[in-house]
């Protein structure tokens, strides 16, 4: 006999009857899940699609909220999501990389219970290139009473996060989900135009020989992560006694989803380059869901000096440090940083 063939949609059908979600967060994932199938769609395009390259007008850059110009696929990522959960009536609010401020469910729907977050379109700098792209999604609970969302509302730490996922458009299109029972992957079989459940339960390997940061920032970094990282590259005869292998895609999608398949350790450190800002990477949409996933996965995931999921939000794009992936390195690198401070 084959094994059983377990679409998303039975998937959350179980997950359901399990009593793990209710039907409105279950309508949440499914419509998530179209968008990132029409995604999916425009970036396997390409060229042939006429979706490369920048946004705007020739010779004047679209910028976004965060200064960075924007691809076109990074605005049309984003409609596509926006349009797709608009009229459900699950949501209450939405709020996006690509927008200034948090958008309010428009009132011609009903409105439903939750928040959603989303980096639309992951690792822009790859899409032009041909490199694994993704969509990062988290999903929070619109507080008690509250009938049109404010940025406020949103600054809810990661703790308080019901879903979370993300969908990589890469060699195949995956969609990596929890919903705090166990990180799940879903294949999307193209034929067929659903996403299945090809693996249950994912475990990041607790020690590792493999990290990922983008090693150019090397000299712009705080003196404990220079010592982590030296104390890495100095391999079988260094302090760690072992020697490690480094991977840096440029999509944070694409390197967390390798240290769920087979571990490893993911860092965009503080440097003095972006320490002003907090850090590169966004806590909402970036660092908490992945950190939900990686956590729910055996992993852990930390600014440096605190649980990523503890941390108190204080804007919608705020930015930290990020440390996640095997839980063992992930302790090693935080215990650089812990023992740098207490000195
Ligand atoms: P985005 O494309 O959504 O702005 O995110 C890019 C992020 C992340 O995906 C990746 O890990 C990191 O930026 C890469 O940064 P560098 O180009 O500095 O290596
Ligand atoms: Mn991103
Ligand atoms: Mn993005």
């Amino acid at each position: 006999m084959t094994a059983p063939h377990i679409s998303l949609t039975h998937f959350l059908i179980d997950e359901e009857r399990a009593g793990r979600i209710n039907a409105d967060l279950r309508l949440l994932v499914e419509v998530v899940a179209r968008a990132c199938k029409r995604i999916s769609i425009a970036v396997g395009k390409g060229a042939l699609g006429g979706v490369l390259g920048d946004a705007g007008e020739a010779g004047q850059a679209s910028i976004n909220v965060q200064g960075e110009a924007q691809k076109k696929l990074d605005v049309l990522s984003n409609e596509i999501l926006l349009e797709a959960n608009a009229w459900g009536g699950h949501l209450a609010g939405l709020a996006s990389e690509e927008m200034d401020t948090s958008q309010p469910i428009p009132d011609k729907y009903p409105q439903g219970n939750y928040l959603l977050l989303f980096d639309p379109l992951d690792g822009s700098s790859n899409i032009d290139v041909n490199i694994s792209v993704g969509t990062i999604f988290s999903v929070l609970r619109c507080p008690e009473g509250v009938v049109s969302p404010t940025d406020a509302d949103f600054l809810q730490p990661g703790t308080a996060q019901v879903a979370a996922g993300y969908c990589t458009y890469g060699p195949s299109t995956m969609l990596v989900l929890t919903v705090g029972s166990g990180t799940h992957a879903f294949t999307l079989d193209r034929e067929v135009g659903s996403f299945v459940l090809t693996t249950r339960g994912m475990r990041i390997p607790e020690e590792t020989k493999e990290f990922a940061v983008n090693m150019s920032n090397q000299r712009f970094w705080e003196a404990p992560m220079q010592a982590y990282v030296g104390d890495l590259l100095a391999g079988k005869e260094g302090p760690r006694g072992k020697d490690f292998n480094m991977r840096w895609v440029a999509s944070m999608v694409a390197d967390v989803h390798r240290i769920l398949t087979r571990g490893g350790i993911f860092s965009y450190p503080l440097d003095s380059k972006c320490a002003a800002k907090g850090g590169k990477l966004r806590l909402m949409y970036e660092a908490n869901p992945m950190s939900f996933l990686v956590e729910q996965a055996g992993g852990a995931a930390s600014t440096g000096r605190q649980r990523m999921l503890e941390v108190q939000p204080n804007g919608l794009h705020q930015r930290v440090p990020v440390f996640l992936g095997s839980k063992a390195e992930v302790e090693v690198a935080v215990g650089y940083h812990l023992r740098h401070d207490a000195a």
